[in-house]
């Protein structure tokens, strides 16, 4: 594999991700999705933001402390004090990055930090030369990056870089760009910073559009080589690009983006899955690659079509995400180990004592109810207080 073309996928679901109205994740939850994360084959975990709060201090430590694999990447602003809480919680990862941020567009620093240009420069290249100190791996995002004067933006850019920024994210932090846009102003960059193979360029997408996975994509055929995202697209707002969609838009579309991730492919559908039951954010039916919709056929011509052959109305194999279309109908003769494969392809890893109660719970619905889908089970689970 061409190292040029490998794309390093930064998760940030348990930072980003749990920004999302009304989601808050205890550090059980946070450790669980974290090991999953891990599973799939993310390379960065943004595990979240250890100043904001005591639980998220903890979270980021535990999953440090026992997550392998994985870079694991903590959130600070560019201050000191932001800088020294996110070491004392990465400081136990194998592979530990300080993330540190602070916006670059003027209407950031006139209405909300009250900064001039240069005193931002100047706080920007403190917090990276400070943050090397703990950590050989540094990343800077420069906040609302497309909405930010270019040549100032490209200043601050060299600037941590020769601070010691390892890599550069450019974060379309409103969701303001479109995406032939995007990629002109990555490549605008990119291309104005001597030396630029020495560190990796990122791109952070926001929704607002509904452009996120477009911006994304667009940026990395700018030659950014790592990109942020979020599992189920969750997030502030209108939430971030989402994950499953990037990986399968570049597997998919191979020939056209010549990118390579390093994922289980099979392991989307689960994490996903558990993603939703852990933060109570629903799926739509419709949801790219994981919604319930995403595989199934419903008009005759194309379940005809499906039938002779599938590839007539499926750019991918469900199988390949880990949904397994074709399982056996889950119903009132169903055994016990039906029912445990089904819930571990749900993202429910249950003890033997639960597993016993839920499978009693299902009996009982099976002989109400004919055939027993995933959301049944799921609110079954959920009447037992287990959300996964
Ligand atoms: O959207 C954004 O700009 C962010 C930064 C903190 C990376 O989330
Ligand atoms: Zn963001």
């Amino acid at each position: 594999m061409n190292d040029k073309n490998r794309i390093f996928l930064f998760d940030t679901t348990l930072r980003d991700g749990e920004q999302s109205p009304g989601v808050s994740l205890n550090v059980e939850e946070k450790l669980e999705i974290a090991q999953q994360l891990a599973r799939l084959g993310v390379d960065v975990i943004e595990a979240g933001f250890p100043i904001a709060s005591p639980g998220d201090f903890q979270a980021v430590k535990t999953i440090a402390q026992t997550v392998k694999g994985p870079i694991i990447a903590g959130l600070a602003r560019a201050n000191r004090a932001d800088i020294e809480r996110a070491w004392e919680a990465l400081k136990y990862a194998e592979n530990p990055r300080i993330h540190t941020f602070l916006a670059t567009s003027d209407i950031h620093l006139k209405y909300k930090l009250q900064k001039t240009r240069s005193e931002m420069l100047a706080q920007a290249v403190d917090a990276v030369k400070y943050a090397r100190q703990f950590c050989p791996d540094v990343e800077f995002s420069a906040e609302d990056a497309t909405r930010s004067d270019l040549d100032f933006l490209a200043e601050v850019v060299a600037a941590v870089i020769s601070a010691g920024a390892t890599v550069v994210n450019l974060p379309d932090t409103v969701g303001y760009t479109v995406p032939e846009e995007f990629e002109k102003f990555m490549r605008t960059i990119i291309e104005r910073i001597p030396n630029n193979e020495q560190v990796i360029f990122s791109v952070h997408c926001h929704d607002d559009l509904g452009l996120a996975v477009a911006n994304s994509l667009s940026g990395l055929r700018a030659g950014a080589r790592q990109v942020e995202c979020t599992v189920n697209g969750i997030g502030e707002r209108a939430g971030n690009a989402s994950l499953e969609e990037i990986i399968m838009a570049l597997y998919t579309k191979h020939a056209f983006f010549q990118k390579e991730v390093n994922i289980k492919y099979n392991e989307i559908y689960k994490t996903s899955r558990m993603v939703s039951n852990l933060t109570g954010m629903l799926i739509q039916s419709n949801k790219a690659i994981v919604g319930n919709n995403a595989f199934a056929h419903e008009s005759g011509i194309h379940q005809d079509g499906v039938l002779k052959e599938r590839t007539t109305y499926e750019i991918m194999s469900p199988e390949l995400v880990g949904v397994h279309k074709n399982n056996l109908v889950l119903g009132k003769h169903s055994g016990r180990h039906a029912f445990k494969e089904r819930l571990l392809e749900l993202g429910y890893e249950l003890s033997e004592a639960e597993l016993q109660k839920a499978f009693a719970l299902f009996k009982d619905l099976a002989d109400k109810k004919k055939e027993i889908s995933d959301d049944d089970i799921e609110a079954l689970l959920k009447d037992q207080g287990r959300s996964v």
